[in-house]
């Protein structure tokens, strides 16, 4: 099977991107996202975090929020996000863990749901995740769990989680025998995305989120890709998310449940996700998914399937923002970490493979073709 991503079908930057969002007052963009399961806004708007109750209002028929923060964004900004609720006339409740991916475990799952029950939270409270990627994830999955799902308004601080954890309805938890491997589709009611935030966001998360941003451009964007090279990123947040999370939006409305186009959002993470495994999860996610990105599309240069040029200037964008290229894993043991990925289908992986700039193929690769690919990937 071959889905293409690019060449005018599903996202021709300069022709489709003009009408993905309307453009309210200077600043502010709404995209829509219509789902299977139901449609809800992404907006993206600076200071919205300070309509956070008003918004709420209109799609909840809640008495209880908790927001779910780590306890260095709740520093930040979780008062604003209590005292926005309570004017607006809800309950507001808290529920903090400590930063970090450690903390998106069962036993904070549990703790959390437990919380929840003891306040009386019936059907119709909810939860707003105020914060990066393992937040959203953790808030996400408790709402599509408890008594069988409740409402969830993502508050993406993170460029990584505004780009792309926070749309789309994809949540989890870590089990110890691994990543991501229990969780649910549970899609969001609304998402407020506010650029402000990702002021405080140190310059090296920042950059973590860079590389998901490059993935879209490898996926689909030349222009998003152009824009890159030549504008420093805190610059233009607003309209990159934008961009990104309309990507996302096509993608996601076409295949919510992740079986077919939806897998060319894996772009550089079958390989990414094989090194941060190998790594015992040190490595970060966007490192990670720099170095994939790097090597998936080496491979496909090497296999003769995309121009040398496309590499070069995948290199140079990842040097730009400070992002590895290279992990050091040998072909062997990247082979078989990418193998028990949970993403196998039978006994073939698909693989998201740059053809042009702005351009990706879905390929089912065998299991034991793999190894050419890692190698073809490493090898200069
Ligand atoms: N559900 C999905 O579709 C999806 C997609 C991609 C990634 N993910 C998950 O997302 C997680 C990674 O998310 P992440 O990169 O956002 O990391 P994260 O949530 O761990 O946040 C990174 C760090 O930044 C801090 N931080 C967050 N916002 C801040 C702000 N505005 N100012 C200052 N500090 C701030 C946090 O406290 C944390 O220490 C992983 O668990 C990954 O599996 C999920
Ligand atoms: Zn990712």
């Amino acid at each position: 099977m071959i889905i293409d991503s690019g060449g005018g079908g599903l996202y021709n930057t300069q022709r489709t991107y003009r009408g993905l969002w309307r453009e309210g007052k200077e600043g502010v963009q709404d995209i829509r996202v219509e789902t299977p399961e139901g449609a809800y806004e992404v907006r993206i708007a600076s200071g919205c975090l300070e309509e956070l109750g008003r918004r709420a209002r209109d799609v909840l028929r809640a008495r209880q929020v908790c927001v779910v923060s780590d306890s260095r964004v709740a520093a930040l900004y979780l008062e604003r996000a209590l005292a926005s609720l309570e004017e607006a006339g809800f309950v507001p409740r808290s529920f903090l863990i400590s930063p970090g991916e450690a903390s998106k475990n069962g036993e904070n799952f549990l703790i959390l749901l437990g919380q929840m029950a003891r306040w009386g939270f019936t059907r119709t409270d909810a939860l707003v995740a105020l914060g990066g990627g393992v937040v959203g994830d953790l808030a996400g999955f408790a709402a599509a769990s408890y008594m069988r799902g409740i409402d969830l308004i993502q508050l993406p601080t993170t460029l990584l989680s505004c780009v792309d954890s926070a749309v789309g309805g994809k949540t989890a938890i870590n089990l110890p025998e691994g990543k991501n491997l229990c969780g649910a589709f549970h899609q969001p009611v609304l998402v407020l995305c506010d650029p402000e935030l990702l002021d405080s966001l140190p310059d090296e998360i920042l950059r973590e989120g860079c590389a998901e941003v490059i993935k879209y451009g490898m996926l689909g964007s030349t222009e998003l890709l152009e824009g890159l090279g030549l504008r420093p990123i805190r610059g233009w947040l607003p309209e990159i998310i934008a961009r990104c999370v309309g990507m996302k939006r096509d993608i996601v409305s076409r295949d919510l449940r992740d079986k077919g186009c939806r897998q060319l959002l894996n772009l550089g993470h079958s390989f990414g996700h094989a090194m941060e495994t190998l790594s015992g999860y040190t490595l970060s996610h966007g490192r990670a998914v720099a170095m994939g990105l790097a090597l998936i599309t080496r491979a496909s240069v090497n296999l003769g399937l995309c121009s040398r040029e496309v590499f070069a200037i995948l290199l140079e964008l990842l040097k730009g923002y400070g992002l590895p290229a290279e992990s050091g894993y040998g072909a062997a043991e990247l082979a078989r970490a990418a193998l028990r990925d949970k993403k196998m289908d039978g006994d073939a992986l698909q693989l998201v493979v740059p053809r042009s700039l702005g351009s990706a193929e879905l390929l089912r690769v065998p299991a034991e073709e793999l190894i050419t690919w890692a190698r073809s990937g490493t090898e200069p």
